[in-house]
């Protein structure tokens, strides 16, 4: 295994589950030292041991990325204790399910305050710092869910809007060294992509009769793939939406 991002600071939101705890851990195996961001501590303390645990770097930031003073102190604070500020995975998101017509007005605001403003609020932040420091790479969480899915439109449009958001970012800032790209992960084995009462069978078994790979994708299959839009190999990838999906929109 190459050690890609030594010597590199990576911050990842949502690190504390799910994809983001194993895209922190990937980036934390190829020498990055990482900062983990969420609303709540506990699972985020758990990330930073699993990554010390391996031999790795990592702190834990609580922040609630909706919230731009959250932002800059999670940005300020990731500089602080590190270093820098090389590498950005802005990866924290809700899910509410629900037809458009009947989604609750408090789910609406809380998938757009984390999904799209959250999203937004990262890249400023941390273009801000990157822009001043020499440079960055920045990958974004959007998801397959922003192709027609009945009861998925809510969070599907606030998915939509982030790939708009990033592809227009990262044009307007690859000139000042900061690469933005998009990875659109389809269903992937975490708390987010379990229905109510239902259990890994069942999910597999749903899943896996929609998928032409015939089965649920892992976290450490996003995480790859984030690594490498984050890398030096993926230079001159600008503004691209890599899906991971088992060709479900293929
Ligand atoms: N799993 C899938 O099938 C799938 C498919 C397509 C796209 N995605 C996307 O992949 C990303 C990761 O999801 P996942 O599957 O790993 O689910 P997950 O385990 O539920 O991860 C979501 C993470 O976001 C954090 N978070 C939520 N609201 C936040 C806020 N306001 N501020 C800061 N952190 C917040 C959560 O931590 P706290 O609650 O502690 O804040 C949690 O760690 C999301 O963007 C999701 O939309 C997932």
């Amino acid at each position: 295994m190459t050690a890609r991002f030594t010597g590199r600071v990576a911050l990842v939101t949502g690190g504390g589950s799910g994809i983001g705890r194993a895209t922190a851990l990937a980036f934390a195996r190829e020498g990055a030292a990482v900062v983990v961001a969420g609303r709540g501590a506990e699972p985020l303390e758990r990330t930073v041991r699993l990554i010390e645990d391996e031999g790795g770097t990592a702190s834990a930031v609580t922040a609630d990325v909706s919230r731009s003073a959250d932002v800059a102190r999670l940005v300020a604070t990731a500089v602080e204790r590190h270093g820098g500020l090389h590498i950005a995975f802005n990866n924290a998101a809700v899910l509410d399910a629900g037809p458009v017509t009947e989604i609750g007005e408090d789910a609406w605001a809380a998938m757009v305050g984390t999904n799209l403003t959250g999203v937004w609020l990262s890249v400023k932040h941390e273009v801000a710092h990157m822009r001043a420091s020499g440079g960055g790479v920045i990958v974004n969480t959007a998801s397959i869910g922003v192709t027609a899915v009945p009861g998925l439109g809510a969070y599907g449009a606030t998915k939509a809007a982030v790939v708009a958001l990033s592809k227009a970012a990262a044009r307007e800032v690859i000139a000042d060294g900061v690469r933005i790209n998009v990875v659109s992960p389809g269903p992937i084995a975490t708390a987010m992509s379990m229905r109510p009462g239902e259990d890994e069978d069942g999910r597999a078994a749903r899943v896996g009769e929609r998928v032409p790979a015939g089965r649920i994708g892992t976290a450490d299959e996003v995480a790859a793939a984030v690594l490498w839009l984050a890398s030096p190999e993926a230079e001159f990838v600008v503004g691209h939406e890599l899906t991971v999906d088992g060709g479900a929109t293929a």
